[in-house]
């Protein structure tokens, strides 16, 4: 009521007794809140006189005014934030950001997810926790978790690397934010991959980093371009296992031509590995970490498409001699990450749960990324192209030229059918139209339905021209078109 105005600075206020007898209830609480409102300066006690609503309170933080409206901001241009945080795009995410429904892009089979073995270990973590676990802790992570993943990372990945040289944090989403802290400065010019993954430019960009798109073809990043367009690059974001959208495999000669690049102009190369367990008609391809002689590399990996994305839990493998600036940036962000589940974590990789998983889980991937291009293909022929199912829980198709994918998209929304438009992924005009499908969490029998519905929302195929849309092609890679393999046999249920 003070704030509000309607009891006036300077007024007079009931005694406490007066007051508890009015509203009928014990003394005590009433004198609590009068020392209360005394001690944060509301109320002024006059000796001899009462208690009085402090004079000296400001009259237009007390008009009655104030109770009718809301605040409103006085004067915008006094509301001063960051120029960076200016440069972001506005926080608007598309009705297929929703992660409903068939083809969403953002995380697994969760249903597949062996939850009473994870239930168990948190149960075994959180019921005795040890002191030491409600500490502080190292800022690198929990040591038992970065020796698994080291072991992981050497054997699956060929990831040079000690637990002393890994980080955990909060997703690939904190390991680019703070690679780009230690690494970049504003205005630093950075190459990225177009089209390319929208987040890890939001970043680039809150850093006031100058971003160069450099185009992706079918052999990857074209580093040729890179060079053209920026050779003195402070740095370049690539996916090079499974290019984020358009899901081409870097090869052999460009990861090459990358690293060879990064050594002669000091710059240096951040390897998002986001999804790499998932390849489907070769082992994976070994990490470009692995391939680097000079400690140029910052590799990043994350739990979120091989486990759940809600883990928030990536982890870096940072070069030996930038441990120690990796781990003074982090300690002023966070100080280190939470306890509980990388200790689950730990033991979930370390008791065999994960490569498990993963096993069972290339499998059923690779059933419904089966079952998704065969009804593709049977649906649209050449119609539409699809791109990148080799590896991952997504693919992408391209739109035949003049068919706008957000505005698709948007007619799809309203009748629940969520596809992600691909031309936001790219930062100059978009070079393709078309949708990112993921496959990883629509069940085998949704798929064919799936298809169907956007084939409806398309209209019928022999209404969509044949694409022309210029797209990534190479030799050395599987063709986009291929007939669905038998499938293996499912393993049997954690
Ligand atoms: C290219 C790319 N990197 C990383 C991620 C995962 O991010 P995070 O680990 O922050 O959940 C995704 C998720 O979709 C992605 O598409």
């Amino acid at each position: 009521m003070i704030v509000a105005g309607s009891i006036g600075s300077g007024q007079q206020i009931p005694s406490t007794r007066t007051l508890a007898s009015e509203l009928g209830i014990s003394r005590i609480p009433v004198l609590n809140a009068y020392a209360q409102l005394l001690a944060e300066g509301y109320f002024e006690a006059r000796v001899g006189a009462g208690t009085f609503v402090c004079s000296s309170l400001p009259e237009q933080a007390t008009h009655p005014e104030k109770s009718r409206k809301s605040w409103v901001p006085e004067n915008l241009a006094r509301r001063c934030v960051a120029r960076t945080a200016r440069m972001l795009p506005r926080f608007e995410r598309g009705p297929w950001a929703r992660h409903e429904g068939a083809f969403d892009l953002s995380q697994g089979a969760l249903d597949e997810f062996p939850h009473k073995v994870w239930a168990n270990l948190l149960a075994r973590h959180s019921r005795n926790p040890l002191t030491s676990s409600l500490g502080y802790g190292d800022s690198r992570g929990l040591r038992r978790l970065r020796e698994v993943i080291a072991i992981y990372l050497r054997t699956s990945r060929a990831v040079r690397c000690e637990p002393q040289q890994i980080m955990i944090v909060s997703g690939s989403q904190q390991a680019v934010n703070l690679s780009t802290r230690v690494l970049l400065d504003p205005g630093s010019p950075v190459w990225m991959e177009e089209p390319g993954y929208w987040l890890a430019r939001h970043v680039l960009m809150a850093a006031g980093c100058r971003i160069v798109p450099v185009p992706v073809d079918a052999e990857g990043l074209d580093v040729t371009a890179g060079i053209r367009r920026c050779r003195t690059a402070r740095a370049a974001f690539v996916t090079p296992s499974h290019q984020f959208p358009l899901g081409v495999t870097m090869s052999a000669a460009r990861r090459l031509r990358l690293l060879d690049w990064a050594r002669s102009a000091g710059a240096w190369i951040v390897e998002d590995d986001y999804d790499s367990e998932y390849r489907y008609q070769s082992k994976p391809v070994a990490s470009l970490q692995g391939l680097d002689e000079a400690s140029r590399v910052i590799y990043i990996g994350t739990f979120s498409k091989v486990l759940f994305p809600s883990l928030r839990i990536g982890y870096l493998v940072v070069p030996p001699d930038l441990v120690d600036r990796f781990l003074s940036m982090r300690y002023a962000m966070d100080i280190n990450p939470p306890h509980l589940y990388q200790a689950v974590l730990a033991d979930f990789i370390g008791e065999g749960h994960f490569s498990r998983h993963i096993r069972r889980m290339r499998t059923l991937y690779n059933e419904r990324r089966t079952l998704l291009v065969d009804s593709l293909q049977r649906t649209f022929g050449s119609r539409l192209r699809i791109l990148g199912d080799m590896a991952g829980m997504h693919l992408t198709v391209t739109l035949p030229n003049g068919l706008n994918d957000s505005e698709i998209a948007n007619r799809a929304a309203r009748e629940s059918l969520w596809l992600w438009p691909l031309s936001p992924s790219y930062i100059a005009k978009a070079a393709a139209h078309g949708f990112i499908l993921g496959f990883g969490s629509t069940a085998s029998s949704e798929i064919p339905r799936a298809v169907e519905h956007l084939r409806a929302v398309l209209g019928p195929p022999e209404g969509i021209p044949t694409s022309k849309t210029e797209m990534p092609r190479t030799a050395h890679h599987a063709p986009y078109f291929r007939r669905p393999r038998r499938l293996p046999r499912r393993s049997g249920l954690t």
